[in-house]
């Protein structure tokens, strides 16, 4: 039988680049592919309205309640595709030793193989469509462009919220100034001629691999967040962290904000950018968006990104950070107007909401959004859910990684410059986990290379956000281990080697909102009670605020906190802020357990800071 021959393929629009690299490209993968059309998407809002009809038609999306969620739309994934696949994420480099071992490797010459066999005809009775896509603002030095082939419109839909796409990014691709990306997505679910399409088409075999050396990203069969959005984690980190390693600057997984201080008796206020990275739902959308307490009346925090930072230092050796994305996909569950109103006005409207509850008056729920659940409701499976069933079946009525997809312009707090070219200087970097015990509240490091070990020895429990157990405490450096595409040792050593581009250092603290008490209470009230923590962090850049030295760093003294506005006992603060020599001997165990997989790629550096925290033990 012969096979279709892409030139026989309707395109619609016709191509809208007319980049011959390109245009070949598009032609050889739908060649393999074998879909029935190609859209060169042009991002405009017509089309997103008409493919947002498309997914109501095929049962994919439901529209939400004008009235109460304009222009939202809701979608059930299947319960095989929820979250992140570590386990079935590869980084395909030449040799296995630049992956190193907290990445899957699997040959590339067999996984090109693998991957064409998948690939052949899985697009059948589909269409695919050409995404072009910037990661970054359109025309800024530090953007990056994709082009992702994918025959999900669902995956289109929300690449429109969280990046750059459409004829804008076709014109700059035309250019010639900037090498693209190549990204294939399939959902690997090929339709047999007049078959049914199901709302969630997905495979239960997936692969979402990267070859860093050719910077590609083919991901097969599941269309869900980081699997299928590919400019996010697939290339703004994966492919992204091996491109910063050869040029010299960061792609990081972290949150950037802007903290404003009140206005002097001349009128002026002060600004200081941190970036800070979480691991997965760790609570960098949360802090991102914080809004100052009691008692830090005239301060103000602005948002610049809540996932990914791009880091480079500029002339003058500062660095500078954009936010590579357009929008957040965030963690629906616990987001409320008490714990982040400002994610809730950015949802309220032109968003997405995938593995939440829907209500009876079309709308949406998810635990903790309201003290009080709807009386009933359809879960995320689609099963009738009440409060009662719940209890009795201890089902959630939301999916723990249900997300929302939102414009980040929609944000009330989005910062003047969060779309600024040349991007946000950044004074200090913080990281953090989930550390139900020894871990203080925050301490900031001696120096670099003392924060560089103190990202580098990151642990936290497992989240929903990626399939397989959670509350199991793991080593996750910087927040990286699922989205570092190279050796994670060599990988320390760039942020060791990056100092020596900076006339500035950044202050790198590290903090923990989640210690708890013997009874399994967090001893931190967190969410917007974080800024007192944010506060000392600036004092300490600005060489304002006191801190006593302890074997792990300095820490802040009772009264260096601002507590205006809070009842916060001392003696709970200790035991917050407290170092346990027993407790962090066991740490350092930890983290020596973990350098020695990482053994030959580690720098020195790691190796003495050890040595010299075990002396100071
Ligand atoms: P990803 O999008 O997966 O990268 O997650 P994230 O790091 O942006 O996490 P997010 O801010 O969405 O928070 C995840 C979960 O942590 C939510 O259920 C929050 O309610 C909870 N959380 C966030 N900040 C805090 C805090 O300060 N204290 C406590 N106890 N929980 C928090
Ligand atoms: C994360 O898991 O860190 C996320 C969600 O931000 S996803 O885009 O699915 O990776
Ligand atoms: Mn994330």
């Amino acid at each position: 039988m012969q096979r279709a021959n892409s030139t026989e393929i309707m395109a619609y629009p016709p191509p809208l680049s007319k980049n011959k690299h390109l245009t070949r490209w598009v032609e050889k993968m739908a060649d393999l592919t074998q879909p029935d059309n190609i859209h060169w998407v042009d991002g405009s809002q017509a089309e997103y309205d008409r493919l947002c009809d498309l997914l109501v038609d095929t049962g994919t999306f439901f529209p939400l309640d004008k009235k109460l969620w304009p222009g939202c739309f809701y979608a059930r994934s299947t319960p095989n595709d929820v979250a992140r696949v570590e386990d079935r994420t590869f980084i395909c480099s030449l040799s296995k030793d630049n992956a190193g071992p907290t990445n899957n490797w699997e040959d590339p010459f067999a996984m090109r193989r693998k991957l064409k066999q998948l690939f052949r005809g899985s697009m059948k009775g589909r269409t695919m469509y050409v995404l072009p896509y910037s990661m970054g603002p359109l025309g800024s030095p530090m953007s990056q462009i994709g082009v992702q082939l994918t025959d999900s419109p669902y995956a289109v839909v929300n690449m429109r919220i969280m990046a750059r796409i459409g004829a804008p990014v076709f014109a700059e691709i035309d250019k010639g100034e900037k090498r693209v990306v190549p990204c294939v997505h399939s959902v690997g679910a090929p339709l047999a001629p007049g078959e049914q399409d199901v709302p969630w088409p997905c495979n239960d075999e997936k692969y979402i691999v990267h070859f860093p050396e050719t910077r590609e990203i083919w991901s097969y069969g599941s269309g869900y967040g980081g699997n299928a959005l590919l400019g996010k984690k697939c290339f703004a980190l994966r492919i992204a962290s091996n491109i910063a390693r050869d040029e010299g600057w960061m792609a990081e997984h972290m949150l950037i904000l802007g903290l404003e201080s009140p206005q002097d008796e001349t009128g002026k206020t002060e600004k200081t950018y941190v970036a800070a990275a979480f691991p997965s739902a760790c609570g960098k959308t949360n802090l991102a968006m914080l809004i100052p307490p009691a008692g830090f009346e005239g301060w103000k925090v602005w948002t610049v990104g809540d996932d990914i930072a791009w880091i480079k230092p500029d002339a003058t050796g500062q660095l500078r950070a954009i936010n590579p994305e357009a929008g957040f996909f965030g963690v629906a569950p616990g987001t409320s107007v008490k714990t982040n109103p400002n994610a809730m006005a950015t949802l309220a409207r032109n968003t997405i909401f995938t593995n939440v509850a829907l209500t009876p008056e079309g709308g949406v729920w998810w635990e903790g959004m309201t003290d009080d659940p709807p009386a009933e409701c359809l879960d995320w499976r689609g099963e009738f859910w009440t409060p009662e069933i719940g209890k009795a079946t201890g089902r959630p009525a939301a999916h723990p990684n249900g997300r929302f997809t939102a414009p980040a312009s929609q944000c009330p707090t989005i910062d003047p410059d969060w779309e600024a070219p040349e991007g946000v200087p950044v004074s200090a970097i913080i990281f953090g986990g989930r550390r139900p015990t020894t871990l203080p509240l925050v301490y900031q490091a001696f120096n670099w290379s003392g924060g560089v070990y103190a990202g580098a020895t990151m642990g936290s429990e497992t989240t929903a956000a990626s399939a397989g157990a959670t509350g199991k405490v793991r080593r996750d450096p910087m927040a990286m281990l699922p989205f570092c595409g190279y050796h994670m040792g060599d990988y320390f050593r760039h942020w060791i080697k990056m100092q020596r581009s900076l006339s500035v250092t950044p202050r790198v603290f590290h903090v923990n909102w989640f210690r708890k008490d013997e009874t399994g209470k967090f001893l931190w009230p967190g969410y917007s009670e974080n800024m007192r923590v944010l506060k000392w962090i600036v004092d300490r850049v600005r060489g304002r605020a006191q801190g006593k030295e302890t074997p792990i760093g300095w820490t802040p003294h009772f009264n260096d906190i601002n507590w205006q506005g809070l009842h916060f006992s001392r003696e709970t603060f200790d035991t917050l802020q407290a170092v346990d020599r027993d407790q962090w001997k066991r740490e350092v165990i930890g983290h020596e357990e973990f350098f020695i997989l990482l053994h030959d790629h580690l720098p020195p550096e790691m190796i003495y800071e050890r040595e010299l925290l075990i002396c100071r033990l």
